[in-house]
């Protein structure tokens, strides 16, 4: 084992010796934006009926929670907010808590957060983490094809509500690497947790080359005006997290220049309750089809713990784009 133990029965460990913590469920494939770098250009959205109901989502949370030592459940889409009884599932989740399930949180666009945020808080949500690749609106407009200040506006949202987030920015060469600065020094006077992601060869619209990678070093070099320290790594934390003049927290997530696959734990769900082991995975597996059966606990505690152990190590960087069967919207990133 990775970390030095021999499994416990109730945990999901793939072949690489790497144990399983996290979850991330997708509720939707819909969104109200179209980032270039996640969504085709005129995406067809999934049937309703292929898609898990809320009462299928609780019973495949309860699996993974009591069966599968589960510990932290991050609900994606698509847009999760779009995503009808979002409330009623947050609060169908709480009693996982008692069962083991320690962190809910969501990843979101933000645009529906003056709602939704409250009520997210009141029901149960931990935290979120929501996107914003530019400060300046009209890049923002180009890159998302949406607008800005429902963004914006969900922020302060979530702010008010006392949900505490942090913000996510994909950066991608000649889109928008001129507003890494921008966007640092806003988090910054704000006070609010900022990540850069790498842009990752996943997206829709075949647009990815390492050309279009900035990586970490690069990303630095545009904060030079900040005094930087390297904060040591904590487990299978995605970014690389650095103190900004010695008081605030940034991260960079470096799927591409410097992969993190070897503490990697977690396993993904399709809105269509596909298990996808790896975000590179090339394909899934039907959990809905057995959950649709009539499969007991034991037997799908079996199928996920088999799809899961066949786990690839992870990322190797492609020389160019890798066509891939499942796009980043089904996938919740
Ligand atoms: P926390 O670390 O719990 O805050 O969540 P997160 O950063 O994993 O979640 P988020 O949905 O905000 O994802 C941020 C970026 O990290 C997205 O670009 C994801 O695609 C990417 N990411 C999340 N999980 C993984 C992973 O397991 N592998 C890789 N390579 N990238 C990931
Ligand atoms: N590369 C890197 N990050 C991506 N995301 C979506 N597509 C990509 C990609 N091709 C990010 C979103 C969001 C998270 C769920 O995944 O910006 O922050
Ligand atoms: Fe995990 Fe796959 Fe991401 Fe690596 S690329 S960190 S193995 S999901």
């Amino acid at each position: 084992m990775a970390d030095g133990r021999s499994p416990a029965p109730g945990w999901l460990v793939d072949q690489h010796g790497r144990r399983k913590r996290k979850l991330r469920l997708s509720l939707t494939d819909r969104c109200n934006l179209r980032c270039a770098y996640c969504m085709p250009q005129n995406p067809v959205w999934l049937p309703r009926k292929d898609v898990l109901d809320i009462d299928e989502l609780l019973a495949v949370a309860r699996l993974f929670v009591t069966e599968l030592g589960i510990t932290h459940i991050r609900l994606t889409g698509g847009e999760p907010t779009l995503r009808g009884g979002l409330d009623q599932l947050v609060l169908g989740l709480q009693p996982l808590r008692a069962l083991g399930l320690q962190r809910l949180s969501m990843t979101t666009n933000g645009t529906r957060l003056r709602p939704l945020a409250r009520l997210l808080r009141e029901s149960g949500l931990d935290d979120l983490n929501i996107s914003i690749d530019a400060r300046d609106p009209a890049l923002f407009r180009k890159l998302t094809r949406g607008s800005i200040e429902p963004v914006l506006d969900g922020i302060a949202a979530a702010k008010e509500a006392g949900l505490p987030f942090k913000l996510n920015a994909v950066v991608i060469r000649d889109y928008n690497d001129g507003e890494i600065a921008a966007l640092a020094d806003w988090a910054f006077a704000q006070q609010l947790t900022l990540r850069f992601i790498e842009f990752m060869p996943l997206d829709n619209q075949q647009q990815w080359s390492r050309e279009r990678v900035v990586t970490e070093p690069e990303i630095l070099a545009r904060l030079s005006h900040y005094a930087l320290e390297k904060i040591p790594r904590s487990g299978a934390d995605p970014a690389t997290e650095y103190l900004l003049d010695g008081r605030h927290r940034l991260g960079i997530i470096t799927t591409v220049s410097n992969p993190f696959c070897g503490s990697c734990d977690r396993v993904r769900l399709t809105a269509t309750g596909e298990i996808f082991p790896c975000l590179f995975s090339q394909k899934g597996v039907s959990l809905r089809d057995a959950l649709r059966r009539g499969d007991n606990d034991a037997r799908l505690a079996a199928l996920i713990r088999d799809a899961v152990w066949h786990k690839d190590r992870g990322f190797a960087a492609p020389g160019g784009y890798v066509e891939r069967l499942v796009s980043m919207h089904h996938l919740g990133g």
